[in-house]
């Protein structure tokens, strides 16, 4: 069931959820005793995705929330410490696997690296649910459609272009089509023009041919998001 009201975190949470779970099938895949496997860098990449993105929502959403719902607000802001936490022990063992001996050391830890990533993604995969649910029913209390799609813009207009592009990158697939559409369009209306080609240029990237090319022909054609 689609949300009456705007959900903020929709489309940046489906980016986040395609990318623990790509790299979670991933690990089981990769030889972690190998010093040359490739995925270590991409757990590496996701914890900096998702330190921003928490330090965002804090910044912008759950500390001026403080004054309106000071329980809701200091709830998810110590769980972004739990996040930040969980993402210390994953860097910690990532530096272990860096500097391990040999083989049996690079494999045993790589075997706890894939535990405490699936303990990253189990804490997050609630936590998103529960931002999406308990935290925009209080948002949505509080402050009108207009005035969470300001405070998404102010967050969204802080992030470095080249941090912005390794979003959208999970973004794209991990949405459905109505949702890219509706986002793009947005972009191709009110944003300036090079943001728009950077996105369409992962849009084609990423989408199967098929999806892409009816995204293209919506955006061509129709003229509303
Ligand atoms: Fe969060």
């Amino acid at each position: 069931m689609k949300d009456s009201r705007y959900n903020s975190f929709f489309l940046i949470h489906n980016g986040l959820r395609t990318v623990l779970f790509e790299t979670a099938i991933q690990l089981q895949q990769s030889d972690l005793s190998d010093p040359q496997c490739t995925t270590t860098e991409q757990v590496e990449d996701i914890l900096s995705m998702f330190e921003s993105h928490a330090h965002g929502e804090d910044h912008f959403f759950n500390e001026p929330l403080e004054e309106k719902d000071s329980r809701i607000s200091n709830m998810f802001l110590k769980e972004h410490e739990e996040d930040h936490r969980l993402g210390q022990v994953l860097s910690d063992l990532i530096n272990q696997w860096k500097n391990a001996n040999d083989h049996q050391e690079r494999s045993t830890v790589g075997r706890n690296l894939l535990y405490a990533f699936n303990e990253f993604i189990a804490f997050n995969l609630y936590h998103m649910n529960k931002e999406e649910i308990e935290l925009n029913a209080v948002l949505w209390a509080h402050y009108s459609d207009e005035e969470i799609k300001a405070t998404e813009q102010a967050l969204v207009q802080q992030v470095p272009p080249d941090k912005m592009m390794r979003y959208a990158k999970w973004m794209m697939r991990g949405n459905n089509d109505e949702e890219l559409y509706h986002w793009l369009k947005e972009v191709q209306l009110f944003a300036p023009q090079e943001v728009f080609n950077g996105l369409f240029k992962i849009a084609q990237e990423e989408l199967p041919a098929e999806r892409f090319h009816q995204l293209q022909l919506k955006l061509e054609t129709q003229k509303v998001a």
